[in-house]
């Protein structure tokens, strides 16, 4: 698959936000907001695949989200094995490839076993790659980068002086995913939140206040369009 040749973009990162603050809206509890959010990861995936983006990563889990209400966690979980056995027919007819980054070891056994199934089921798909983040953090992403990196200099692979950027690149959890173009976050908040800490270091950061639940497929041309109409310099001149 070729890259959107009018946006010039092969990987969309999406900070999915808003999901507790769409339910209290409306007077519900928080994961009815998590439910709700079916329908929009739907849509992402659709619009990737009409423009023709080749990586879509959704932030479906931070190391950070561990420290939620108990119940929260477990139910965001359940909500993990429901989506990707609900899904995995469709998206496999679509050719997607399912796809995770993060500390997947953290998943709890079940919907672990789920997520592993789907992704042998689909790995052999040339079309979008969805890469879930799942027990992602930015930092601890670095942090598992660099021990693999200081391994290898004990053992006498290489020197500390032969570290680069592209070998530090090539130590992360999906070396072969290319750096995003444009990471979204809805909801209003303007932070990274610990992801793609490394690979964002470029990114065109595009914000939206829409919740999660509420940003379907217009919304998102919508930040595509913002998208395209940046002026990216990579530091340097026009
Ligand atoms: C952010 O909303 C959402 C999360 C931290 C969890 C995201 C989970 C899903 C979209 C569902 C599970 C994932 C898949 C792939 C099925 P929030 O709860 O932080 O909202 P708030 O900021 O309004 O409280």
């Amino acid at each position: 698959m070729k890259s959107d040749p009018v946006l010039d973009l092969r990987h969309i990162a999406i900070i999915m936000d808003g999901n507790g603050r769409w339910a209290r809206k409306r007077g519900l509890p928080r994961i009815k907001g998590h439910n709700a959010a079916e329908r929009s990861i739907h849509d992402a995936v659709e619009v990737c695949g009409e423009i023709g983006v080749e990586y879509l990563t959704l932030f479906a889990f931070s190391t950070e989200n561990w420290s939620r209400p108990k119940a929260e966690v477990s139910f965001i979980m359940k909500l993990l094995s429901r989506f990707i056995k609900g899904n995995v027919d469709e998206l496999h007819r679509k050719n997607v490839k399912i796809r995770t980054t993060g500390r997947l070891s953290d998943i709890p056994s079940g919907p672990r076993k789920d997520l592993e199934s789907a992704m042998e089921r689909t790995s052999g798909n040339t079309g979008l790659n969805l890469i879930l983040a799942l027990s992602y953090g930015g930092r601890a992403e670095l942090r598992d980068a660099f021990a693999g990196i200081a391994s290898a200099i004990v053992s006498g692979a290489f020197q500390a002086d032969d570290i680069s950027e592209e070998m530090i690149s090539s130590h992360l959890y999906n070396p072969d995913v290319p750096d995003p173009e444009v990471v979204i976050r809805t909801s209003g908040e303007q932070r990274l939140s610990n992801f793609l800490l490394w690979q964002s270091a470029y990114s065109e950061l595009v914000f939206t206040p829409v919740l999660w639940p509420d940003f379907h497929a217009e919304q998102l041309r919508e930040c595509l369009d913002e998208y395209r109409s940046r002026k990216r310099r990579f530091g340097g001149v026009e």
